[in-house]
């Protein structure tokens, strides 16, 4: 478990609410500008408020924080939902290095952000999957 044994850990290794979205700012800015990610900041719309909302919210949940996304927005079922867009390995790939390089860069324990990195890989292989399968 990466000595994150519970989610109240989580959300304050990840700095909570603040901490949370200081990370998804640096991801968005990533998709914004890294050559590799082009492929998916073209499925986002143009002004990244919302996404960059969403994208916070969701992750204070699954850090074991408050449900701010299912308070704001209802439930989401994440594979479901990005069958709408075409999501391979590439852009699976894409998503990540965004990802990583903003966790890089947080004030985070390092173990924390191995623990983040792996965790969040999860979801992302899984949208890749069931886009394919079609399942
Ligand atoms: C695998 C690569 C991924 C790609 C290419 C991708 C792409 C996208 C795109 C294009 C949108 C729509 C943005 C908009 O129109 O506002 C979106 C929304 C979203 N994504 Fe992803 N995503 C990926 C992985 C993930 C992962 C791993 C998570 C969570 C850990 C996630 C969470 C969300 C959430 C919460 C939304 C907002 C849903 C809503 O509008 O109700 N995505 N994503």
């Amino acid at each position: 478990m990466n000595g994150y044994g519970n989610s109240v850990d989580l959300y304050h290794a990840a700095g909570e609410l603040a901490g949370i979205t200081r990370l998804v700012d640096d991801f968005y800015s990533n998709m914004d500008t890294f050559p590799e990610a082009r492929v998916i900041r073209k499925m986002h719309p143009e002004y990244l408020t919302e996404p960059r909302e969403k994208l916070t919210y969701f992750l204070c949940g699954v850090l074991g924080g408050p449900s701010l996304f299912i308070e704001h927005y209802g439930g989401i079922n994440l594979p479901d939902f990005h069958r709408q867009f075409p999501i391979r390995a590439e852009e699976r790939d894409a998503w990540m290095l965004c990802m990583q390089h903003a966790i890089a860069v947080q004030p985070y324990e390092a173990s924390f952000k191995e623990y983040l990195l792996a965790r969040l890989w999860i979801p992302a292989e899984r949208i890749r999957l069931v886009n394919k399968m079609g399942i």
